[in-house]
């Protein structure tokens, strides 16, 4: 079996910043609310030109420039978002035409968990002999799909991009473990209808009057674009408690697989969802909250990108050495939740 561990990481946030204060200038909230129910005190907010392309591409940039490797030396390109720029083609062939990786490119949308389920697909098809290095990015315009007079979601979110870069390991180094899954039932409780083929585009632009006899021909032009909300929607106290179990679980997973005590994991890097999820993981699993890297405080729940965009923040501020046992675990819409357990290597 091949090993497979994490060669680089880069990260790229949009320089816009919105903070809780911001918000109460146009919404009915406030910075104590905001900051007591969920830990956020400020998000990045993607400029009209900074698409996920961009924020991939700087991303993945900054991934590669810690590495010593060039974008053909990368055989594998996998993009995990929830917003992708445009529904076709996959975003992660243009990141592929941009830095001159060869190999598949395909986007994976798991939402919140995309990250990991990405790294997982890409360990496989490199264990397969399908790819020997791999791109895997995880970016969110998420600030895009929100309702900005809906308090309840829109506080919670924000944009920004990470990349790694996976490279061939030792035997029993890298990746030990991975844990993924997803419960079906749970559809509703987080989803954005807009942006789908459900809710045609089409019907937005002008059709001059002649919607009645298009739709005797065409059925599905009922479905018009107008008639349905398609921002993002959430049962956020269901999300919750079903985010803390699977935190946990995930966790106990992953340690039960490698035969790893979780005292001996040095850092646990999760999906930077809201401060109190993970307290209460935290106090579940019976560790300190410090076991955890944060920074949800400043970035807020950027999705698929937040791992990514984490875990470079945690290499970048010496707090993961190689030979450490580090988490990545996430949650999320669908719903899915994914984790890996990898013995550090190095990285920049
Ligand atoms: C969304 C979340 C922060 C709400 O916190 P909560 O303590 O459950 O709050 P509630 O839903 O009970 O709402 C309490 C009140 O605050 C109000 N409220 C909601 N958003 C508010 C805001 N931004 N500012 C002020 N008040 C707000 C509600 O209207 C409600 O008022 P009411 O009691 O008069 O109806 C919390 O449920 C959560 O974090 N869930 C997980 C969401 C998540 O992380 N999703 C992504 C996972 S990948």
């Amino acid at each position: 079996m091949r090993y497979v561990t994490v060669a680089s990481c880069g990260s790229c946030l949009p320089s816009h910043v919105l903070s809780n204060h911001d918000l109460e200038r146009f919404l009915e909230t406030t910075h104590e609310w905001i900051h007591s129910r969920t830990g956020i005190n400020e998000r990045r907010i993607a400029g009209a030109n900074e698409d996920n392309l961009h924020l991939s591409l700087e991303a993945s940039r900054d991934a590669l420039r810690g590495s010593s490797l060039r974008g053909e030396d990368i055989d594998l390109t996998i993009v995990a978002t929830t917003t992708c720029d445009r529904m076709v083609p996959a975003l992660a062939c243009s990141v592929q035409r941009e830095l001159g990786t060869r190999g598949p490119a395909f986007d994976i949308n798991a939402a919140c968990s995309g990250f990991t389920y990405a790294v997982v697909v890409a360990l496989h098809l490199m264990r397969g002999g399908i790819a020997s290095r791999a791109l895997v990015v995880g970016t969110e315009t998420l600030t895009r799909i929100i309702d900005w007079t809906d308090r309840s979601t829109c506080v919670l979110f924000g944009d920004g991009a990470g990349a790694v870069i996976l490279e061939p390991c030792d035997r029993g180094e890298g990746i030990l473990s991975y844990s993924l899954g997803a419960w079906g039932e749970g559809d509703k409780l987080i989803f954005a209808e807009g942006g789908g083929a459900r809710m045609m585009a089409s019907l937005s632009g002008n059709l001059d009057g002649r919607e009645e006899s298009m739709a005797t021909y065409l059925p599905f032009l009922s479905h018009a674009w107008n008639d349905r909300y398609p921002y993002l929607q959430m049962d956020g106290r269901e999300v919750y408690k079903f985010a803390v179990r699977k935190l946990c679980e995930t966790v106990e997973d992953l340690c039960r697989q490698a035969a790893v005590n979780l005292g001996e994991v040095r850092l646990i890097v999760p999906h930077q969802a809201n401060y109190r999820i993970i307290q209460a993981a935290a106090q579940r699993l019976g560790i300190p909250l410090e076991c955890f890297h944060l920074n949800l405080d400043r970035f807020a729940n950027t999705s698929a990108a937040s791992i990514p965009i984490a875990l470079e923040e945690a290499v970048r501020w010496g707090k993961i050495s190689p030979g450490d046992l580090v988490i990545l675990v996430g949650f999320g819409a669908g719903l899915t939740w994914g984790g890996i357990l990898i013995r550090w290597t190095g990285c920049k």
